[in-house]
């Protein structure tokens, strides 16, 4: 026989056994963060409509969620609160007795050892929809809008949360965070920072959700350009310079490259989050047949962990657990 000279990549994925010996990468359920939504109000289970699988819930519906939460073994959740009033400076984000911070002293009551991450904005709370506040020229300033957002961090610590993270983009907001909760006595509370944060047409389903879409302008002045890559190492590198414990980069599914980068440039835990038009459009093509739900989610969120995520925040985290069971 003549001598050929080529490599048999084959060899290695000749069997399951093998293929499973020599995979690179496993998705864990303990790598999951599952968003809720906390209405206040009673008696509301909405599924959100572009959003299957996903409901608004009021605290006398949120048990049975975080019970089944816990049994299939997801470690953490992140709250998202929607209010019944909200005003120009959002002062329900930082009420005592907000939706948000009842939801996490319930969700710690009853399940003490599950991770309660209370996400830090004021969007979801202020009557124009804005991140921070805003002036008669409709501009959105940064440094008024930091005092509100360290309140809101020290209160949800106050009610019991184990990880503030705080999503509105403006400068400096992991100084004051930091500062604040330091002051407070919450040094040992960690903040996990919406670091890389695009302005993103894949939030659009998430602001039904949270009832949380701008009443005016866009999110361009705060969150980034898509077409930035070096930015996002500058925005990294002052979030860490100024204390946060986890870098978040936001979406995922368009942005690998990014959690990349922003793996091979820091040593703190990643977390991807799968945000909620990725999820609508998997949904969407789910229900109408199109694709197999499970292969692709997983080969999904996979790829994620391959391109430099510890930690993935997702809609589908339920399933996955579920699913990583089956095998
Ligand atoms: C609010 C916030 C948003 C998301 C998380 N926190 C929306 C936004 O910035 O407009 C998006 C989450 C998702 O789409 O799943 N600051
Ligand atoms: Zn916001």
């Amino acid at each position: 026989m003549t001598e050929r000279n080529f490599q048999r990549h084959r060899r290695l994925r000749k069997t399951a056994g093998l293929r499973n010996m020599v995979r690179e990468t496993y998705l864990h359920k303990e790598d999951l963060i599952y968003p809720i939504f906390v209405a206040e109000g009673e008696n509301i289970k909405n599924e959100v409509a572009s959003m299957p699988g996903v409901f608004q819930f009021s605290l006398d519906h949120l048990g049975a969620e975080v019970d089944e939460v816990v049994e299939l073994g997801i470690p953490a959740v992140i709250l998202f609160g929607l209010p019944l009033e909200k005003d120009a400076i959002g002062t329900q984000a930082f009420h005592d007795h907000g939706i948000v911070q009842e939801g996490i002293r319930f969700i710690k009551n009853r399940h003490p050892e599950l991770v309660v991450i209370a996400d830090t904005c004021l969007c979801e709370y202020t009557d124009h929809g804005h991140c921070g506040v805003v002036n008669e020229k409709e501009q959105i300033l940064n440094d008024p809008s930091l005092d509100l957002l360290a309140k809101t961090a020290i209160s949800q610590a106050q009610a019991g949360a184990d990880i503030i993270a705080p999503s509105n983009m403006m400068d400096g907001f992991v100084t004051v965070i930091r500062q604040g909760l330091d002051a407070a006595g919450f040094s040992d509370v960690p903040i996990m920072s919406y670091a890389v944060k695009y302005a993103s047409a894949y939030y659009g389903p998430f602001r039904d959700a949270a009832d949380g879409a701008p009443k005016f302008g866009d999110r361009k002045t705060y969150q980034m350009d898509y077409a930035n890559r070096m930015e996002a190492i500058r925005e990294a590198t002052s979030d860490i310079e100024e204390g946060a414990d986890f870098l978040i980069v936001k979406p995922a599914l368009s942005y690998l490259d990014i959690i990349r980068d922003v793996r091979n440039n820091f040593d703190v835990p990643i977390v991807a989050y799968n945000v909620s038009g990725e999820y609508a459009m998997v949904k969407a093509a789910a229900i109408n047949g199109w694709i197999d739900e499970k292969q692709i989610v997983l080969e999904t969120l996979t790829g994620m962990k391959r391109a430099g995520a510890d930690i993935i925040l997702t809609y589908h985290a339920k399933d996955v657990a579920r699913w990583l069971e089956e095998k």
